[in-house]
């Protein structure tokens, strides 16, 4: 079958800056496929040529079968766009909004109605139908945009940062309704994020971005068993030459290294094994103060493959970001 969207040698470049550079993915259709990358990395910028709002320099897409330069219009017809900014009209009522939108899409008013209340309905906004969206919390409004991309019934949706800044657990009430859309609606997304619990929570694959290339493709299943093995962290007083030589004997520890009170183990299915650690250390005369398990997340994929953490690049612009977005 073919592809939701293909991308050949994606390059976009702004004066000396290569933003999205050389960009190959295919997305399936039906999947809800992830952009996982720091601020800067070229996701909007990828979303935006692929919503036909910017040019590529060199190299070609399609969506829905249809090329994004010679083909704008009818790549425009079947796609729904959530913009990383909030683009909501403040002085109008959520159905207003919404009606606004099908009436751009040429939706007779019949149909219009019907699919207002659906897609209120899947957003769980139907009760506020009548109130002004300046009055609309941060969350009720990205639900809202959320409403107003399904609207004209798109067969692919196309998310920038749709849960930026937004509280934890407003990120998961938005998380179910991308699920719910997906599977109801057959609707193909395309998500944006720099959170990587949203990757892995939600996108059956992910491409991790670094300055404009992907530098990872697949499942974040797969993505993280590249980095093979949890690490489980024990907090020692002292004797840790007797635990190194106990733990060293059992063949399901990989590797063993201490440092300020800690040691840490490489070990397959982590959780499983505290019992037999705890147990060998106390036979060892060596107490264990704490122990923790790390499985491989999203961040540490990203770590892997640019030698950089994530995390560490992201924190200031977003609290910036979540702040202007008040
Ligand atoms: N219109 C523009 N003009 C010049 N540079 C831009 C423009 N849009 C984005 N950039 C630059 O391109 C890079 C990628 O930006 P963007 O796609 O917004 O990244 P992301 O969405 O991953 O945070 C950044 O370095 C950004 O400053
Ligand atoms: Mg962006």
């Amino acid at each position: 079958m073919e592809h939701a969207i293909e991308t050949r040698g994606l390059i976009k470049r702004f004066d000396g800056l290569v933003a999205v550079d050389d960009v190959n993915l295919s997305v399936r259709r039906g999947e809800i496929f992830g952009l996982l990358g720091p601020n800067g990395a070229g996701k909007s910028t990828i979303i935006k040529m692929l919503t036909t709002m910017l040019r590529p320099t060199e190299g070609e897409a399609y969506v829905w079968g249809h090329h994004i330069v010679r083909e704008r219009d009818a790549v425009r017809s079947c796609i729904g766009v959530v913009f990383q900014d909030p683009s909501v009209d403040g002085k109008l009522t959520a159905r207003e909004n919404l009606d606004f939108h099908g009436r751009m899409y040429g939706m007779p008013g019949d149909e219009r109605k019907r699919r207002i209340a659906e897609v209120l309905e899947l957003v769980e906004l139907y009760d506020k139908a009548d109130v002004l969206l300046e009055e609309f919390s941060g969350g009720m409004r990205r639900r809202l945009e959320i409403a107003r991309g399904l609207m004209h019934r798109p067969h692919v949706l196309f998310l920038d940062e749709p849960t930026l800044g937004l509280d934890t657990q407003t990120r998961r009430y938005i998380w179910d309704y991308i699920r719910k859309m997906n599977g109801e609606e057959d609707v193909t997304v395309v998500i944006t994020t720099h959170y990587m619990e949203e990757a892995d929570n939600l996108c059956n694959r992910v491409a991790i971005i670094d300055h404009g290339r992907i530098v990872a493709l697949d499942t974040p299943i797969s993505l993280k068993s590249m980095i093979g093995t949890d690490t489980l962290t024990l907090e020692v007083r002292d004797g840790l030459e007797r635990l190194r030589d106990v733990l060293l004997g059992f063949e399901w520890v990989r590797s063993f290294d201490a440092s300020n009170g800690y040691v840490r183990l490489s070990v397959d299915s982590a959780q499983s094994r505290i019992p037999e650690v705890v147990l060998a250390a106390c036979r060892a005369g060596v107490r264990i103060k704490s122990v923790s398990v790390h499985e491989p997340t999203l961040e540490d994929v990203f770590l892997r493959y640019t030698g950089r953490s994530m995390r560490d690049e992201t924190g200031k612009g977003d609290l910036v970001r979540a702040l202007m977005r008040r």
